[in-house]
């Protein structure tokens, strides 16, 4: 370690650092003492982000805005930073219906930026990823709740066979370089956002996923909320899913990169759930969102949407016992903190 390293904190690589998970996680990680690098092409996030990160945390993350897709350019990256010690990647593009249409684009952004960052972690001796993985990987599983030893499902979009094949990247990567340490954390449904409301979810154009929705359908920007299906196997026929507090889920990170640096980890690939172990129904989450927030939220049931799954969860026994780690905000919280984030978005008292 150099004499510089040796009193200075430790640099971290942030990709996708002004997005929505990538930003809450870059606070966490300056609340716990770590010097942030953030690279990220701003092509589904604002600059405006580091303002309020700093607001946060009185510290500005370092930043930089290239493609990581571009291979010389991450290289060069490598090169001017010399100090990082571990990365964690969350830059990806992430709309399951787009990839759908533009199978290429996902294939080419999602894998590529991963090889591109581990090829410059291998050639400039950066030792430590952590990836944004997801429960996509289980598809719709046969046995509920599921934990890490559960079979992974062959993808329903090129959006979740990205995070499948980014996985076995990982994974026969670490195969053959002995000397470099990565985690996967497979996410389930992130929700909610930073209690101070200056970060959050921001979705481009009309959001596809349910709080956005809501939230926004509560705001007035929507008319009303399309409750996809009540006709599954559920005990109120709504999809159910495990929603996970966004800081819960960026403090996950810091542990994982914890234990990498501390050498806690176990083996030289590594994936854990990352849920809070509580299957929520859809109807649920809008009732919820009813009782905590006292808004008339207006909403219909209709069909199911196209490439939905019925029902997950997760076991989190493992992940939380050998990451020392679990989600502990309630439903309520983060529903809430949700909503204060629209409300501020949207200039609403
Ligand atoms: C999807 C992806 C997941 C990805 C996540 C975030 C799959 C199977 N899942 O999760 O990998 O990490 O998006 O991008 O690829 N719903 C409504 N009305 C709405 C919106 C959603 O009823 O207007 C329902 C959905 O039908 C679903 C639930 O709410 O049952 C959650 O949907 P969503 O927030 O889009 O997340 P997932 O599809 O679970």
């Amino acid at each position: 370690m150099s004499f510089k390293n040796s009193y200075m904190s430790k640099q971290i690589l942030v990709t996708g650092g002004t997005g929505y998970i990538g930003s809450h996680t870059v606070v966490e990680l300056q609340n716990s003492g770590f010097d942030v690098v953030i690279v990220d092409n701003l092509s589904n996030s604002k600059i405006e982000v580091l303002d309020n990160i700093e607001k946060i945390t009185g510290i500005r993350p370092g930043f930089e805005k290239f493609d990581l897709a571009d291979a010389k350019l991450t290289n060069d990256f490598f090169q001017k930073y010399k100090d990082i010690e571990a990365a964690i990647h969350f830059a990806a593009f992430k709309a399951v219906g787009e990839s759908v249409q533009e199978p290429l684009m996902y294939y080419q952004n999602n894998l590529n930026s991963l090889m591109n960052i581990l090829s410059g972690m291998k050639t400039h001796g950066v030792k430590n990823l952590v990836f944004s993985s997801s429960c996509t990987v289980y598809g719709q599983p046969d046995k509920l709740p599921v934990t890490e030893d559960t079979p992974r499902k062959e993808a329903e979009s090129p959006y979740g066979n990205t995070k499948a094949v980014s996985e076995d990247i990982m994974r026969d990567f670490a195969k053959v370089n002995d000397e470099h340490n990565l985690i996967a954390l497979r996410y389930f449904n992130p929700i909610g956002a930073h209690e101070s409301a200056l970060i959050g979810e921001l979705p481009v154009g009309v959001p596809n996923n349910l709080v956005p929705f809501i939230t926004q359908t509560a705001a007035g920007v929507r008319g009303e909320l399309s409750i996809f299906g009540d006709d599954y196997n559920t005990p109120d026929g709504t999809a159910i899913r495990d929603f996970i507090n966004v800081v819960d889920l960026a403090k996950a990170h810091v542990v994982a990169i914890n234990r990498l640096l501390n050498g806690k980890n176990k083996k030289n690939y590594e994936y854990f759930n990352v849920g809070t172990g509580e299957g929520v129904s859809v109807m649920q989450l809008v009732k919820v969102f009813i009782e905590v927030t006292g808004v008339n939220l207006k909403y219909k049931i209709v069909g199911r949407r196209e490439g939905d799954i019925e029902k997950i969860w997760a076991d989190t026994s493992y992940g939380n016992a050998e990451l020392g780690w679990k989600a502990e905000k309630t439903i309520k919280q983060t529903i809430l903190s949700a909503w204060n984030w629209e409300k501020r978005l949207r200039g609403i008292k």
